[in-house]
């Protein structure tokens, strides 16, 4: 029988989480620590099986209905109508701000196209991501559509051409999962509306969060992981006033400060999720790690720069 086969993998923004919404620039690295495989059969009807739901992808609950609007709009796109059965596999943890839904969409894309013998050219699968992730996220920047099928490290401007990075710095980042599902999509509804409350203070964060993913891209040339670090905790500083951290991020951050970490911060959309630190030896990494696992992280990661 013919089968289609799509990948994709995690991301972790290093810096810029929110403010790129806003057309600041920001930094993301893609993670192949975690995984997603899509495989597309023909089938009588399209049905699904994933970990949210197995069965009918119309009955399937609203975390798919990224996946139900892409399948049609691919569809449309190929001028082509059958029914699959789309079988998802994935090692991203789900809404931990990992780009888990932007992966999903992106490996059951170019599955139905793997399927048709179709080409994918770039652009066609960026925006047919984003239809998935407009769903998931209300307003995405493109950023996470973009890393997750992405070979190389991005400097990120909505909009702009697209600046794959090579990163000089010899060093490591350290992951941990908060276990609580982060809310993305309400974390960016939530700093829109204080934005509009506040607009002075909210831009000013915004902005002072892109001159420092600006200043990052060119330190990431170097290996000053001091000042790197201490980015990293800069741009914590103004994530949490907008707002978008919560206290189990910031018990983990404060951890990983305490253990010795160059800087911390939340990564991804926040209010739960993940966090990461900076460390330029494996050892103390792996510390780090210790510290986090033994207060509450879920799940923690090491990944070599
Ligand atoms: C989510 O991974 C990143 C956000 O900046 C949203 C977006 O870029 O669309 C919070």
């Amino acid at each position: 029988m013919k089968i289609g086969i799509g990948h994709a993998h995690g991301k972790i923004i290093l810096i810029g989480e929110h403010s790129v919404v806003y057309s600041q620039p920001a930094i993301a690295l893609p993670f192949k620590g975690v995984q997603v495989s899509v495989k597309v059969t023909p089938s009588e009807q399209m049905t699904v099986d994933c970990i949210y739901h197995q069965g009918l992808l119309e009955e399937a609950p609203s975390q798919l209905d990224n996946i139900k609007a892409v399948t049609l709009e691919v569809f449309k796109r190929l001028n082509k109508q059958q029914n699959f059965h789309i079988h998802i596999e994935s090692t991203i943890p789900q809404e931990r701000g990992m780009g888990s839904s932007a992966a999903v969409a992106n490996a059951t894309i170019a599955a139905i196209y793997d399927y048709y013998d179709e080409t994918l050219d770039k652009q066609t699968q960026f925006e047919l991501a984003q239809v998935a992730e407009a769903i998931s996220h209300g307003d995405p920047s493109g950023l996470d559509a973009l890393i997750t099928v992405s070979d190389k490290p991005l400097y990120f401007v909505k909009g702009q051409e697209i600046d794959e990075l090579d990163i000089e710095i010899k060093g490591y980042l350290i992951i941990g999962d908060t276990g609580e599902k982060g809310q993305t999509k309400l974390a960016v509804q939530a700093l829109g509306q204080r934005k509009l409350e506040n607009p002075q203070l909210i831009n000013e964060l915004i902005y002072g969060l892109g001159r420092l993913a600006y200043s990052l891209k060119e330190l990431l040339k170097g290996n000053d992981l001091y000042t790197i670090g201490s980015i990293l905790n800069k741009s914590q500083q103004y994530l949490s006033q907008m707002g978008i951290s919560n206290s189990s991020l910031n018990n983990l951050i404060t951890i990983s400060n305490q253990s010795g970490s160059l800087g911390s911060k939340l990564t991804g959309g926040g209010w739960g999720g993940c966090m990461l630190a900076l460390s330029d030896d494996l050892v103390l990494a792996q510390q780090i790690e210790e510290a986090l696992l033994k207060n509450n992280a879920r799940q923690t990661w090491v990944l070599a720069f």
